[in-house]
């Protein structure tokens, strides 16, 4: 059997590659994980995700800021998935020191830890979860100058109710194309910066270490399993609920802008393919279906399955630091880890709100995070 560590492998992500790792039969699981309240509420040994995999793995409640604790569950794995980590890119932008706390120090930890055992480490790969936003509004074409990055867009824009994205050098209204991960990097946020530097440690540490590592650029991932108590991440948990006490969906922006969904089920089968795939070894890749879809679809969708009486409506309100599409160019991952979408969106969001309809219902405090967003000066409504 391979020994592999997984933090915050009680999370979303993580239990669905605790499920498919314990059903391979290949591997004992350590799982390393805080079981934040924001995640999983007060009771977490009763929260779904935990008792998902609680007979799965090794289960080690603990801060992945707490360097012992860390420096004990690597001693003997061979391989570790990195998911640990505060999520909210909004929340991010207030709450700065938290996320550079826990996403840049537990990554350290991991690191030092390695570097401590020197050659008792048993360590072969450490498969890092990062995210599109390191992009920040990715890639697009312009028709005067060709492909161009451009920065966050502009608050004087916005306010009048322009949600589109410009040419920085010709002010030309610019197209959207795949972001491809050589793509500029501009992290629009500081969650996505701490992304960012957890992607340039690995890449500076591993190979002094003799450490291989993939790191992966996750889209939007959804799927059975996603926090309805985190207000903070999850447009399909915070509509779920609202609609299904038919109350008003309030869409941000003219409703249009778009994102790449991909089912963590063919996330995490993705990811541990990774482990073994020799060519995955020091490379950076995209995950996501390649497709867009835009916010108001999506609203309308889900108010179907439901049957919700919610009005939808689109407010022209937006906050900072919000994109307004993105695509992945997903060749890479289907070159080297011959990825394929196995369950499209369509029947994902069914599968979805099935199994939103079993939980129990929660309060997702969604207004109160609108409001924290408000005060901080990041969210911004239409007067
Ligand atoms: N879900 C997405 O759409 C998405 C997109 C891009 C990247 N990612 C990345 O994938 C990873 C997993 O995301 P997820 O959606 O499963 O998130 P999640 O919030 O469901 O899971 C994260 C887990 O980390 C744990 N955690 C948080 N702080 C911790 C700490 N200080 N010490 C130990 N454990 C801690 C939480 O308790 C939780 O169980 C994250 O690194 C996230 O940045 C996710």
């Amino acid at each position: 059997m391979k020994k592999i560590l997984i933090t915050g492998g009680a999370g979303f992500i993580g239990t669905e590659v605790v499920k498919q790792l314990s059903d391979s039969g290949e591997y004992e699981i350590t799982v390393l994980d805080a079981m934040t309240k924001q995640i999983h509420g007060e009771c977490w040994k009763s929260s779904y995700l935990y008792k998902s995999i609680e007979t799965k793995c090794h289960f080690i409640k603990t801060d992945i800021r707490d360097f012992k604790a860390v420096k004990n569950a690597v001693s003997d794995s061979e391989y570790i998935i990195h998911l640990a980590s505060e999520t909210g890119t909004g929340q991010s932008m207030y709450q700065i020191n938290r996320y550079n706390e826990v996403n840049l120090m537990g990554t350290s930890n991991i690191l030092q830890a390695i570097s401590e055992a020197k050659k008792e480490s048993r360590v072969r790969k450490i498969i890092l979860s990062s995210s599109r936003s390191v992009y920040g509004e990715g890639k697009y074409v312009c028709p005067q100058c060709g492909i161009v990055h451009p920065g966050p867009r502009k608050k004087e824009r916005m306010t009048v109710g322009d949600f589109g994205v410009y040419c920085e050098i010709c002010n030309s209204r610019l197209a959207l194309v795949p972001t491809t991960e050589d793509s500029k990097i501009t992290p629009n946020s500081l969650y996505a910066f701490t992304k960012y530097a957890q992607e340039r440690m690995l890449e500076t540490m591993c190979p002094a270490l003799g450490v291989d590592y993939t790191i992966f650029r996750f889209q939007n991932v959804y799927g059975i399993g996603q926090s309805l108590k985190n207000p903070y991440t999850g447009i399909l948990s915070i509509f779920s609920s609202l609609l299904l006490e038919n109350k008003p969906i309030n869409i941000f922006e003219d409703g249009n802008e778009s994102r790449d969904f991909i089912n963590v089920i063919d996330v995490a089968s993705t990811v541990i393919k990774s482990l073994e795939t020799l060519e995955s070894s020091m490379q950076i890749i995209n995950l996501g279906s390649g497709n867009g879809v835009s916010v108001i679809e999506i609203a309308k969708f889900l108010k179907a399955i439901y049957k919700s009486n919610s009005q939808i409506n689109v407010t022209g309100d937006f906050r900072m630091g919000d994109i307004a599409h993105n695509i992945a160019d997903i060749s890479k991952a289907e070159d080297i880890l011959d990825f394929k979408q196995t369950i499209s969106l369509e029947r994902g969001l069914r599968d979805f709100s099935e199994w939103v309809l079993k939980q129990e219902k929660n309060d997702c405090d969604y207004e109160i995070s609108l409001d924290e967003m408000e005060n901080a000066g990041l969210f911004i409504r239409k007067i």
